[in-house]
């Protein structure tokens, strides 16, 4: 049993369908300098809610996982940008400095997966969602921010989750 810090909350994901769904819950409320940090080994479904939160903000570019790449951009027709990086073939921190986050930021809200391994380089002042396999088709999720603004998406997104 995961133990839950205060102002943070827990769902349940009994499919894909339902990581998505969620997923767009949270893209709905994020800007421009906003961040979601994503942990959880691999199938975890970190890439699955990136396609519910692109969605939600507003894409309709088909969300890919970035390992090759490292960041994906997603657009909306407003021309605004949503950014999506996979850090899981970064060496470390050093590496993701070099990608100069601060200008994604400045542009858009940035989505990491494996932010774990390069969280020296990120904003201290992230939502944080750590994701655990239970089985083939559940998952656990526990949602986490730090700072007003990302305490703020926190409590709306837990909202429009349980409708609380
Ligand atoms: N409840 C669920 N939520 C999310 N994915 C699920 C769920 N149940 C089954 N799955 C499956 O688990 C896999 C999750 O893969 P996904 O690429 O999203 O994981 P990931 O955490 O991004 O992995 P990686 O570390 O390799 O990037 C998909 O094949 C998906 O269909
Ligand atoms: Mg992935």
């Amino acid at each position: 049993m995961a133990v839950i810090e205060k102002g943070s909350f827990e769902v349940i994901s009994r499919s894909p369908t339902q990581t998505r769904r969620v997923g767009m819950r949270l893209g709905e409320l994020l800007l421009p300098g906003d961040v979601v940090c994503l942990e959880g080994n691999l199938g975890a479904g970190k890439t699955t809610l990136v396609q519910g939160i692109a969605s939600g903000w507003g894409s309709y570019d088909s969300v890919t996982s970035p390992s090759y790449v490292l960041v994906n951009v997603y657009r909306r027709l407003d021309q605004s940008q949503l950014f999506h990086l996979d850090a899981y073939r970064l060496s470390g921190p050093e590496e993701a400095v070099d990608l100069d986050l601060d200008a994604m930021l400045g542009q858009g809200p940035l989505l990491v997966e494996w932010a774990d391994r390069i969280q020296d380089a990120l904003p201290d002042e992230c939502l944080s969602i750590k994701m655990r396999l239970i089985n083939d088709e559940q998952r656990d999720f526990i949602v986490n921010a730090k700072g007003e603004r990302h305490k703020d998406i926190l409590d709306r997104f837990r909202e429009d989750v349980y409708g609380a």
